[in-house]
């Protein structure tokens, strides 16, 4: 039972990256990342990242990724659409994320 419990509490605590990607970015970037959620709407004057585009992808490097999910666009001269996240995940969070979007691209992110 107590066994249980901790492990309900961990789970609350740290959600794997792929249920934070489904929880908190699939609305705008889509489930599989193609950047097609039910927020993406075509006359938007910007679209959500296509998170499977590799070559539009390895543009970024990782510290990009970090802190455009951490501060939002706004922070990082990108559409103000793209919400911070700084608030709603922890660091380690944030970090677990960014390997997953690079499975999702399945490229690897430019030197720094
Ligand atoms: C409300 C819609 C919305 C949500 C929710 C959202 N995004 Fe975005 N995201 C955007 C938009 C729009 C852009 C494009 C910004 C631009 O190109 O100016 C973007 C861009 C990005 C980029 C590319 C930034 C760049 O420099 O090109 C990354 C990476 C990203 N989002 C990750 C995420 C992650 C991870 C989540 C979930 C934690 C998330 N987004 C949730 C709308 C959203």
């Amino acid at each position: 039972m107590l066994a249980v419990l901790l492990f309900g509490m961990s789970h609350a605590l740290a959600a794997s990256a792929e249920e934070n990607y489904k929880w908190y970015c699939s609305q705008c970037h889509g489930l599989t990342g193609k950047g097609d959620g039910i927020n993406a709407t075509p006359d938007q004057p910007v679209n959500p990242k296509n998170h499977t585009d590799s070559a539009e992808m390895a543009k970024l490097s990782t510290s990009d990724v970090e802190n455009v999910i951490r501060d939002g666009g706004a922070a990082t001269s990108k559409s103000t659409m793209m919400p911070p996240w700084g608030k709603s995940m922890t660091e380690a969070e944030i970090k677990e994320l960014v390997a997953y979007l690079s499975k999702l691209c399945n490229c690897k992110f430019k030197k720094e």
